[in-house]
């Protein structure tokens, strides 16, 4: 009973929305990862991860499909459930699937399902101008968003292929003009997936609100991968922003607590991992 305000009183409280807009404030990177199960989601919360997402990527690296468009709510749903179940310190967030937010109402369904049942503390759209009504709708009801821009999967046949985004001054400045109509409509959090640094940088700096980059380059205010993708689990080519960091570390810990290490000090990502 009353677990809420016992964790107040702990060293290390539990994340939230305010320690994450902090964290911007103070210059503190923000370390995040995927997780799709319990067992790895207590080992990524050991590790010192700020912010859980149970991505919709679990359609690709748990269920093989080649994009995320089959994943379901009630896949999301499970998945959460399991992950809810590992953490004690990371901020839980949980990916809205393809089609399960194409109006306001049926995205007010589909958060309040990945929040009950799932356990979710915050939801992630994939959004641009066509979702600030329903941001909107959401943070009307008290529901966390994140606003995912840049490279959005969900869209990978429309767009014709993992790529980068935001390249042409025209494109980026767009981009960021949508960042900042999402978070006036109430996004609490940015993530910015494949685009050149400079749109991060960018977005970064003209957003209050914490942007999380992936391939999104060093200057935003903290980093998320996928797991398989930094355990070496994943087979076949991985993404340039990906980095191994199982190599040189001796178990999954070890190496979830150097990824953490290295967003903290600024050593990931590297010129490597980026894109300009
Ligand atoms: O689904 C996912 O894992 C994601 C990350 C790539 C950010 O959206």
């Amino acid at each position: 009973m009353y677990t809420q305000l016992e964790q107040r009183g702990m060293v290390e409280p539990p994340v939230n929305v305010g320690t994450l807009s902090k964290m911007k404030q103070d210059g503190k990177p923000i370390a995040c990862l995927t997780a799709y199960d319990a067992s790895y989601a207590a080992l990524v919360d050991a590790a010192g991860t700020d912010l859980v997402l149970v991505g919709d990527s679990l359609g690709m690296v748990i269920q093989g499909h080649d994009t995320t468009v089959p994943v379901t709510v009630d896949n999301i749903v499970y998945h959460c459930r399991a992950v809810a179940k590992g953490l004690r310190h990371a901020f839980l967030v949980a990916d809205m699937p393809f089609m399960s937010y194409a109006n306001p109402d049926q995205a007010l369904d589909s958060a309040v399902r990945l929040m009950q049942e799932g356990g979710a503390m915050m939801i992630k759209l994939e959004g641009g101008e066509g979702q600030v009504e329903i941001v909107e709708h959401l943070a009307r009801h008290d529901i966390p968003v994140c606003a995912h821009l840049g490279l959005k999967p969900q869209s990978v046949h429309k767009i014709g292929g993992f790529k980068v985004q935001g390249r042409e001054p025209d494109k980026a400045r767009e981009m960021v003009d949508s960042a900042i109509r999402l978070q006036n409509a109430g996004a609490d959090i940015v993530l910015l997936e494949c685009v050149p640094n400079e749109v991060g940088k960018a977005a970064t700096e003209e957003l209050d609100v914490p942007v999380i980059g992936i391939g999104a380059g060093p200057h935003v205010d903290g980093q998320i991968l996928v797991l398989y993708d930094i355990l070496d689990i994943t087979q076949g080519r991985t993404p340039r922003f990906v980095r191994n960091f199982q190599q040189g570390n001796d178990s999954p810990l070890a190496a979830l607590q150097a990824f953490v290490a290295a967003v903290r000090n600024r050593e990931y990502p590297a010129p490597e991992h980026c894109f300009s």
